[in-house]
């Protein structure tokens, strides 16, 4: 395995000397470094994508020895207008623990491990996976997925049967990982969820992560060991409990990374009368299959992804379904669903609701209901975390938190992966990942407090300046900031592909609702992306047969 791992880097490294691409800051730091000419930059492309997706990338040519490139990449590291953070000393390991084995929890053991740290994963459920892995056994749950017990929910998966990746598969793997087509498995471009879980599963061999991971263990408490000691050499007690079992284990570690996820916390509107309708109201996060509403009148809030899955799914099932969305300013893609189902229906926002089963709609119209699906979204929760006060929640805003990961006073011994929402995935916590790691690992130091404190403040206000909405600060929308993200460790740049293809799948999907995972017109780009160092840099066959 280490052997593999060390492979594996070596053509991670080996895959920017094929691309001969340097990001637009690696380029302007080459140029005051001296070392480029300017007849050496072959072109300068401006690329923009609506207003918020705005990327610069430069080609580069010449850049052709291994050591050249990496002598550059020193350079780039140490004079990087965002990398001010390089330090030489080396700490001795750390004993950190991440809570949560999904992808963000993985991807950042993986990282801790190869930055020399004692990583324990503490993972409540019984494999790895974390949304991806699909939990049918939803009875007994309170249907709107309340915390009736106040330590957190049991089913952790929102995931239902027939859902199937919203984002086309070859810009969901890590950047050493590609997430590729196996034999026998499903090898749909937009596979279902199954795949993903599989991919993840694949992941975890490849890099060894199994033996870390102790499952069927939930975080019940997160606290500081000393709070005379704050804002210095932070401990944390970690105390967690084995199911089935009453004993709670305390332990003490150096570091915390919270990779918990953020979609499993109902996010419920307050409608007037909720409390005293008397028939069935769920929500989406306890969703599995349409069968249980055969026949019925169903009203779907949320017109959002789950909204308008579940709605779509409903209409061979159902006797009429009502889609509830606040705005009646439809895609394309979901007037030609609304307009080829006689029993799917848009309607506005709910008014209120009646105890006979009555829905009012606030345009006056209304209809008589046996079941209300509330896809209304999720909250972020932390319930076992206890940080007296230096972080919290508000509105679903989690702050104060230095690019959406670190607690300022409390970090970096204590951070947080995932967080982010509307962006690629995997690349992105990878990139939390390594930069977590190099900070415990000293490589790198953080700006002081207050600076830090600084940019969170501009980052709100600048958000507010937007008319962005509280709950939805941290919804990114925007690959220019996971590239500025990166920077701050040298992550690469999201590869020019990966932002092409996720936003022709968006486009496909904004026009072609029902069948986008299935017909698509962008083989060109997909050609290029298999072509890419992200897909060439590992023998499929060998990544196969290890496996
Ligand atoms: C319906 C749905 C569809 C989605 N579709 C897509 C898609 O198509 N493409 C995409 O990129 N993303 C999609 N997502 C987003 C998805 O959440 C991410 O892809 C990814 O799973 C986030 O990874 P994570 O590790 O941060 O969180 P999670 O996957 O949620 O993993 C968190 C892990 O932490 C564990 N955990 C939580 N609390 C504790 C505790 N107290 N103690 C111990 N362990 C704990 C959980 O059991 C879980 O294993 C979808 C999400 C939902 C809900
Ligand atoms: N792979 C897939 O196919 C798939 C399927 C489902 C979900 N997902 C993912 O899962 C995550 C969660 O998606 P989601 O759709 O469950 O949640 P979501 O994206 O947060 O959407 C919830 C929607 O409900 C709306 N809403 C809230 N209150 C409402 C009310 N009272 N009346 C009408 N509408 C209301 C919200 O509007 P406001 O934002 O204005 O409040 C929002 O549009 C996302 O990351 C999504 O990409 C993926």
């Amino acid at each position: 395995m280490i052997a593999c791992h060390t492979l594996l880097n070596m053509l991670t490294v080996g895959s920017y000397l094929k691309e001969e691409k340097l990001t637009n800051n690696a380029s302007y730091n080459l140029l005051l470094n001296g070392q480029l000419m300017l007849e050496e930059l072959v072109f300068l492309t401006l690329v923009s994508f609506r207003s918020n997706l705005l990327t610069f990338n430069f080609s580069i040519k010449h850049l052709t020895t291994f050591t050249q490139y990496a002598s550059n990449l020193l350079t780039l590291q140490s004079s990087n207008p965002f990398s001010h953070t390089m330090v030489s000393v080396r700490n001795p390991p750390r004993n950190v623990c991440v809570i949560g084995a999904g992808p963000s929890g993985l991807v950042a053991a993986r990282e801790l491990k190869k930055e020399g740290q004692k990583v324990v994963v503490l993972e409540q459920n019984h494999d790895v996976g974390g949304q991806w892995l699909y939990d049918p056994k939803v009875e007994g749950q309170d249907p709107l997925g309340k915390d009736t017990m106040g330590s957190g929910l049991t089913v952790h998966s929102s995931i239902y049967d027939s859902l199937r990746l919203t984002s086309p598969r070859e810009i969901m793997g890590f950047t050493d990982f590609p997430f590729l087509i196996k034999k026998g498995r499903d090898t749909r471009r937009f596979p279902g969820h199954k795949e993903l879980f599989l991919y993840l599963k694949d992941f975890c061999e490849w890099f060894g992560l199994r033996e870390m991971i102790r499952f069927n263990t939930k975080v019940e408490y997160v606290g500081i060991l000393d709070y005379g000691a704050f804002g210095e050499d932070l401990k944390w007690i970690v105390k967690s409990k084995v199911k089935d079992s009453d004993e709670v284990i305390s332990e003490v570690f150096d570091a915390v990374v919270v990779a918990t996820g953020h979609y499993s916390y109902p996010r419920l509107p307050s409608i007037k009368g909720m409390d005293a309708w008397r028939r069935k109201q769920m929500h989406s996060h306890l969703y599995r299959v349409p069968e249980p509403f055969r026949d019925q009148v169903v009203v779907v809030v949320g017109n959002s992804l789950s909204g308008q899955d579940i709605a779509m799914e409903l209409v061979n099932v159902a006797k009429e379904i009502h889609l509830s969305s606040k705005s009646l300013n439809v895609s394309e893609g979901l007037s030609k669903v609304i307009s080829k189902h006689d029993n799917l229906h848009l309607r506005p926002t709910i008014e209120c609701l009646h105890e006979d089963g009555r829905v009012v709609f606030v345009d006056g119209s209304g209809i008589t209901a046996d079941t209300i699906i509330y896809c209304t979204g999720y909250s972020y929760a932390f319930p076992f975390l206890d940080t007296k006060g230096a972080i919290g929640i508000d509105d679903d805003r989690v702050g104060p938190l230095y690019e959406h990961t670190f607690p300022p006073s409390l970090a970096p011994s204590l951070s947080f992966i995932g967080i982010p929402r509307k962006l690629i995935g995997f690349p992105f916590f990878e990139s939390q990942a390594k930069w977590i790691a190099q900070l415990l690992s000293g490589k790198r130091s953080l700006p002081p407090r207050d600076e830090m404190m600084k940019s969170i403040q501009e980052f709100y206000k600048s958000r507010e300046a937007a008319g962005i909405p509280k709950h939805n600060t941290h919804d990114i929308a925007d690959f220019e900031y996971c590239d500025k993200y990166g920077d701050y460790v040298g992550f690469p740049h999201l590869e020019e592909w990966r932002k092409d293809l996720c936003i022709s799948a968006l486009i496909n999907s904004d026009v072609n609702l029902e069948t986008y995972r299935d017909i698509y017109d962008d083989e060109e780009l997909l050609q290029v992306a298999h072509q890419s160092p992200h897909f060439t840099q590992l023998e499929h066959e060998a990544l196969s047969s290890s496996l």
